[in-house]
């Protein structure tokens, strides 16, 4: 630490010439400077106790005071603001956004240390307004005893043994959507939306719909008109009513959950895995808890997997050969189908190799959480820097899944790159860790019956040439996709 020792004030105070005149003179000068070098000194001295010469903080920079890089983040493209700092300061750089000091991470290495390793020193950070949207009790904002025991009743519910018995009502869904695309321009987010949402709702609430379903999607509709608005809970803005909505839905919830107590009949879906908690004594939670994780489910199920269908669809779109070949696969089950008069079932779904290729190509090029947040819950040694308590950490998927030493060509759309198993820790479209994602399995499944039905039957051309990308907050294809569905001419051998 810079300090002076008083034996140096006493040598500038004796060099100073004895004249009374020029003391007179010198005087308030002499005040003034030394005033402002204690001042300078204060607050060198606060620095260094904030940002300690032995702790190193990561290369980068925290930009202006309170704005911090966020215009930049947001004027530039999201990917070049990621790319230069990397290529500037490396793998780990610090920078200052949405009014919180944070460490990016593109090191796949370090990533798992936030993720895996060291998960108990980095929790998961949302803002509060989302909190409130889906509700306090819900998994995602939990660490430790509640989050584990509420993380594996999700699991079970969506183990492939759990979820091999809902192909049929998916292929329902499928086969409601399809002929109504036909011969028409949809808008390709928002049917993918619509499906995804239905089948979220199996998800939650499992095949047998119960007669609150109706009231349940129009109030969740309600709800998430709220997730991307500005959070003022004033009457006459979307927070406001997506925050009645969302109390509304909690007495429609309650109303559920007590007609399957009373009646003993837990159900399927999370709301079943969830009131059929094995260990009654350790595990029931209750019903605020169980609305909370219901509402949290169909809201990390949805978007999500709606806005990789829609990438899909272009990529597929975009290349014809592809298409081609992924049609063929798929037709070849459908010869099979045919020739034992039956129904899709799960165990042909673990035969469509090269669809499911596609599908994870898709995840890692359109990368729609291109990164996740995590908090320090404490100082932390990390890598040989210093990350201070409260800074923000966001391990970068999508920028890990466009390095060129681990996918050689990354812009290139290549799902023949996964007939080999990426390295490890540089594929995580579904996370990694305590929090990563439970879904992922229902995920692919519903997107492989989509795409069986799809491609076999249907061709579709996309509407205008405007490239591009919009968020929505996903990345996703400008306008949604606008795209022309027909139905596919057959070529007979
Ligand atoms: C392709 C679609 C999907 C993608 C890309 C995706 C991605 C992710 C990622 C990256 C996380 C981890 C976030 C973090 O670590 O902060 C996550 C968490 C989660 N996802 Fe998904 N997800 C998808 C679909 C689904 C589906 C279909 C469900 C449910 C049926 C689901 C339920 C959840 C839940 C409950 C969590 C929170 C887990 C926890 O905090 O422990 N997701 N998802």
């Amino acid at each position: 630490m810079l300090v002076f020792s008083s034996a140096t004030m006493q040598l500038l105070f004796l060099s100073l010439p004895a004249s009374p005149q020029v003391l007179f003179l010198i005087t308030p000068v002499l005040f003034s400077s030394f005033f402002l070098l204690l001042v300078l000194l204060l607050l060198l001295s606060i620095h260094q106790w904030q940002h300690p010469k032995d702790k190193r903080l990561p290369p980068g920079s925290l930009g202006w005071p309170y704005i911090g890089e966020t215009l930049k983040l947001y004027t530039e493209n999201p990917n070049s603001f990621f790319a230069n700092r990397q290529q500037r300061y490396g793998d780990i750089f610090k920078t200052h956004i949405l009014g919180c000091p944070c460490v990016m991470i593109s090191n796949p290495e370090a990533a798992r240390t936030v993720l895996v390793t060291q998960a108990q020193l980095f929790k998961p950070t949302y803002p509060p307004s989302k909190e409130k949207l889906i509700g306090p009790e819900a998994l995602f904002f939990h660490q430790g005893a509640y989050h584990s025991r509420l993380k594996k009743l999700v699991q079970a519910a969506f183990l492939p043994s759990a979820i091999r018995g809902s192909v049929s009502e998916i292929e329902q869904i499928v086969l409601k959507f399809l002929p109504t695309w036909e011969n028409t321009t949809i808008n390709t987010l928002q049917e993918m939306k619509r499906f995804a949402f239905d089948v979220a709702m199996i998800s939650a609430f499992g095949h047998k719909q119960d007669l609150e379903m109706t009231e349940i999607k129009q109030r969740y509709q309600c709800l998430e008109k709220g997730y991307n608005s500005m959070p003022f809970d004033l009457p006459g803005t979307s927070f406001h009513k997506a925050m009645k909505a969302r109390k509304l839905l909690n007495g429609t919830l309650r109303r559920l959950i007590q007609d399957r107590r009373d009646n003993k009949k837990q159900g399927g879906g999370l709301l079943g895995s969830l009131l059929g908690a094995k260990n009654q004594k350790v595990d029931q939670l209750s019903d605020s808890q169980i609305a909370d994780n219901v509402i949290g489910v169909i809201f990390a199920a949805h978007d999500t997997t709606a806005s990789v269908l829609t990438w899909v669809v272009k990529y597929l779109h975009d290349n014809g050969d592809l298409l081609e070949a992924v049609t063929r696969e798929q037709e070849g089950i459908q010869r099979k189908i045919i020739e034992a008069n039956r129904k899709l079932t799960w165990d042909d779904t673990r035969h469509m190799p090269l669809t499911t290729r596609v599908i994870q190509e898709t995840l890692r090029t359109a990368s729609i959480l291109s990164f996740t947040f995590r908090e320090a819950v404490q100082d932390v040694e990390f890598d040989g820097y210093y990350i201070p308590k409260g800074w923000k950490v966001l391990p970068l998927f999508r920028t890990i899944h466009h390095c060129a030493d681990f996918f050689p060509q990354p812009e290139k759309f290549d799902p023949s790159r996964f007939q080999v198993p990426p390295r490890p820790n540089t594929f995580m479209p579904f996370g990694s860790g305590v929090h990563s994602c439970p879904g992922s399995e229902p995920a692919k499944l519903e997107m492989l019956v989509l795409l069986h039905h799809l491609t076999t039957r249907y061709r579709w051309q996309v509407v205008g040439d405007e490239d591009g990308i919009q968020y929505g907050p996903f990345p996703v294809p400008k306008r949604g996709l606008p795209v022309n569905v027909t139905p596919r001419k057959i070529k007979r051998a």
